[in-house]
């Protein structure tokens, strides 16, 4: 099953969203891989390992088109450049990070740095993209996108902190689990989104509803990923499937089956609070208690639900292809199958 509801999911192709800011695009994947630590060879052979593994750029993709949106009679700055690189510095920092705490073996369809080496040069790697990542903030000379990204930093590891404390929890709220979205992913994306339109000195009013659209894009973002996760075949992802429930994360599709009123929230209670779920016959009981009780079509409504907040935020910004862009870029993260 995929999470499309209206639209096909190869009817929208992440080229819509780069055609419009292709060269842009270009000097940040050139900026992405640029050693600006030392004239180590190795740190290049490693930062070209990390950014030539794929990934999808929609980060710096959301800041370039952010800038974009809010800058359309003036001259474009390379500081929006530099904003859309230090964001998927972060991102992909964070992620060599996350496969250390998950032992994730495989990661955009390549081998996850801690497999290929070990924990302890990846957490080295993890380290130098955030190093990579601070000269880049330095060079935009803002503190006040400083410290919107020095709170992303602190956000990325509450939220993973946030996510260790719950595993195997059946009393998560849904106010957790969207607090703890906002801190693991949202919270990078509107900082993008948002940081776009403060470099160009945008209003207030069009600051804030790209901080709107950034937030709730990116709980969008993280509830299609907890729904891949029991949907998606690892091929597919690039990234290994059905790990969440296994390791006690909890997430949109357990938590609208654990608020039922009837045996089937009792059931996957137990399968998780005695970490059945840990062993193949109990996850694939609690796979298809979720299954069989609307879990799935629950959670591609609330993403649904996110993805139309995400739109409305864009209400205020001047029409232009790159406002468009954005508006069709909900569509995009709704649709995608990785
Ligand atoms: C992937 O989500 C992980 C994140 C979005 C954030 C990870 C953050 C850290 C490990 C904190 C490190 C940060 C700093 C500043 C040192 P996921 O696990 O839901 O998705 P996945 O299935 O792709 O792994
Ligand atoms: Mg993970």
């Amino acid at each position: 099953m995929t999470t499309q509801l209206s639209l096909k999911a190869d009817e929208l192709n992440i080229n819509d969203f780069i055609a419009p800011v292709a060269p842009e695009l270009a000097q940040v994947e050139e900026q992405l891989n640029t050693n600006l630590i030392d004239d180590n060879p190795f740190i290049e052979e490693l930062l070209s390992m990390v950014f030539t593994a794929g990934g999808k750029r929609i980060r710096p993709l959301l800041v370039l088109h952010s800038a974009k949106a809010t800058n359309i009679t003036k001259e474009f700055s390379h500081l929006q450049i530099v904003l859309a690189v230090l964001t998927e510095l972060i991102h992909t920092a964070s992620l060599v990070h996350d496969d250390i705490l998950d032992s994730a073996s495989v990661r955009r369809g390549s081998q996850t740095m801690n497999k290929r080496f070990n924990d302890r040069l990846a957490v080295l790697v993890g380290d130098l993209l955030f190093a990579q990542a601070s000269i880049c903030l330095s060079r935009i000379m803002s503190p006040i996108i400083v410290g919107i990204y020095g709170q992303v930093l602190g956000d990325l590891c509450a939220g993973e902190i946030q996510q260790m404390k719950q595993q195997f929890s059946t009393s998560i709220s849904w106010q957790d689990y969207i607090k703890k979205s906002i801190s693991k992913t949202a919270s990078l994306f509107a900082a993008g989104t948002h940081s776009a339109a403060i470099l160009n000195n945008s209003s207030e009013e069009i600051i804030s509803s790209l901080k709107d659209y950034g937030t709730h894009l990116g709980v969008c973002f993280q509830i299609v990923d907890d729904l891949l996760d029991f949907t998606g075949d690892s091929k597919t992802l690039g990234k290994e499937a059905g790990s969440d429930l296994r390791a006690g994360v909890i997430t949109a599709p357990a938590l609208f089956v654990l608020e039922r009123t009837d045996k089937s929230a009792n059931e996957l209670e137990k399968l998780i609070s005695t970490k059945e779920v840990c062993k193949q016959e109990g996850l694939d009981n609690a796979l298809a208690l979720i299954k069989n009780n609307g879990g799935i079509e629950a959670t591609i409504n609330l993403a649904n639900q996110y993805g139309k907040k995400a739109k409305d935020s864009l209400q205020i910004l001047p029409n232009s292809i790159y406002k468009d862009s954005l508006a069709g870029f909900t569509d995009f993260v709704l649709t995608r199958v990785n």
